[in-house]
This record gives structure tokens, C-alpha cells and sequence, in this order.
């Protein structure tokens, strides 16, 4: 097979993924996508380095066996804990990562306050640490991790206007709304939450996440190496999961129409 007509692989802890598959089918109809969620390892912010880890390896040979010319990791802890490795040792295909959007949010701003929400793992892990380091002089940056907002994606619940409402009121519990100029979604589970959290913040804060970012960022790559598709070919996506139970697959496709 041409190596244009391959697909590309995204994967995800789990659900989360499927908001950035959305803006990449979106924004590249013509392309062959399949995607991965590891529900039955989810939740991989609370698990160690070396277990993500070994879980990648693992689903990008899944990838290698079906034939991909380039992997998304739709997981910001996922990258965090294992992209730089997973880029030493699969070197002949593009592998794309995602980190929490503070750049996006803190870039010539200054004296402003961004909370960025995400995993335990994202936040503790040096990359953020990094990043962080670039924005906290000019602006004060806090770090929120919500774990909980991953299992209510993967249970369902999403569509519990109650259980959503308690558990983003109790994050937000001791924090002045009025203080708050921007919020980083920064697990891609919490992108399902942007209307929640519009409903709950003042208008006048930045919602941002990383999704377009690595929307363009695959796409300038595909088109770089010649690689995209043409116009009048017809996409498609195949959703695969590590869970026996069918609810993840039938899930998958809700998140992805909604
Ligand atoms: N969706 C993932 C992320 O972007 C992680 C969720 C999890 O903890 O499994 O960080």
C-alpha cells in the first residue's frame, strides 16, 4: 500500500482521544483513522511512567501491525510520561503528542491567572514543570488535578448534569472566579466538559485546550511528507478498545456525534 493511503492511529487512556479524533476527522475528512482507547487501563494519570509506558508500546505495535503512517497520542499524560521514549524507539513514523495549552493561554499575557486542569500525572511530570517554568514569572499559574472528570467520561456520566455540576463546584470551591482569567483543558477527557464549564466560569474567561493545535500540527506534517490524501477520497474511522465490554465502543461513536 502507498504510504498515503495508510492510516493514522490515535489513541487515548480511554475516551478522552475521541474529542481531538472529532477536530482530526474534521479538519482531514479524506484520511483513514483508527483509533484506540485503553478503557480497560483507564485511568493512566494516577498509574506510573513505566506502566503508560509499556501500554503505548503496546498499542503503537497494534498500529504497525494494521499499517499507519503517523500515531497521535491524544493523551497529555500519555506524551508526558512516554513520548520521548516512544520517539527513540519507533524513529522511521511521525509520532505526535499533546501537552496542556498554557502557551496558548499565557503567551504575552502577563499578571493574569490560568488554572490548568489535568491529570496528577501531567501536572507532577517535568514537561508541564517545564512549560510552567516559561509562563509563572508574569502570570500565576495553578495547578487543578481532576482525576474524577476522566471517570465520569469513561462511566457515562457525562450527561449527569448533577454529578458534573457537584464535582466541578467542588474544584472550584476555594478559588476566586472574579481572579480567573484562563482555563487550560488539559486532558483531552475535559474538552466533553467545555459547556459545563462555560455554564460555571464568568464569560469573560479563556476556555482553551490543545486540540486544534494538534489538529494543525499533524496535518503540516502529513503535508510536508506529501502524505495527505486526496480530496476525492472517502475517509473513514475504525474504533477499536482494549475492554471486552461492547458499552466503550457504542460510547466511543456517541462522543464522537455529539
Ligand atoms: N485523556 C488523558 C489526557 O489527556 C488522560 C486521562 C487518564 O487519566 O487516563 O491526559
Amino acid at each position: 500500500m502507498n504510504n498515503k493511503d495508510k492510516a493514522i492511529g490515535v489513541f487515548d487512556s480511554g475516551l478522552g482521544g475521541i474529542s481531538v479524533l472529532k477536530d482530526l476527522v474534521q479538519s482531514m475528512p479524506n484520511e483513514r483513522f483508527i483509533y484506540f482507547g485503553d478503557s480497560a487501563n483507564a485511568p493512566y494519570g494516577i498509574k506510573t511512567k513505566e506502566e503508560i509506558t509499556q501500554r503505548c508500546v503496546e498499542i503503537i505495535d497494534f498500529f504497525l501491525e494494521k499499517g499507519v503512517k503517523a500515531i497521535v497520542i491524544a493523551c497529555n499524560t500519555a506524551t508526558s510520561a512516554a513520548a520521548n521514549i516512544l520517539r527513540e524507539k519507533y524513529l522511521h513514523i511521525p509520532i505526535i503528542g499533546m501537552e496542556p495549552a498554557l502557551k496558548v493561554a499565557a503567551e504575552g499575557q502577563n499578571k493574569n491567572t490560568i488554572v490548568v486542569m489535568a491529570t496528577p500525572l501531567t501536572l507532577k511530570e517535568d514537561k508541564f514543570n517545564n512549560l510552567m517554568s516559561k509562563y509563572d514569572d508574569n502570570n500565576t499559574v495553578i495547578k487543578m488535578p481532576c482525576p474524577e472528570l476522566v471517570n465520569i467520561v469513561e462511566n457515562d456520566l457525562l450527561d449527569d448534569k448533577e454529578v458534573v455540576h457537584n464535582q466541578l463546584k467542588y474544584y472550584y470551591k476555594d478559588l476566586n472566579m472574579d481572579k480567573i482569567d484562563s482555563v487550560v483543558l488539559g486532558c483531552t477527557h475535559f474538552v466533553f466538559y467545555r459547556e459545563y464549564m462555560e455554564s460555571l466560569l464568568n464569560e469573560s474567561i479563556n476556555i482553551v485546550d490543545g486540540n486544534l493545535g494538534t489538529t494543525n500540527h499533524l496535518k503540516e506534517i502529513l503535508r510536508e511528507g506529501n502524505e495527505l490524501r486526496d480530496n476525492d477520497e472517502e475517509g473513514s474511522v475504525e474504533i477499536y478498545n482494549s475492554s471486552n465490554d461492547e458499552r466503550f465502543i457504542k460510547l466511543s461513536q456517541k462522543l464522537l456525534n455529539r
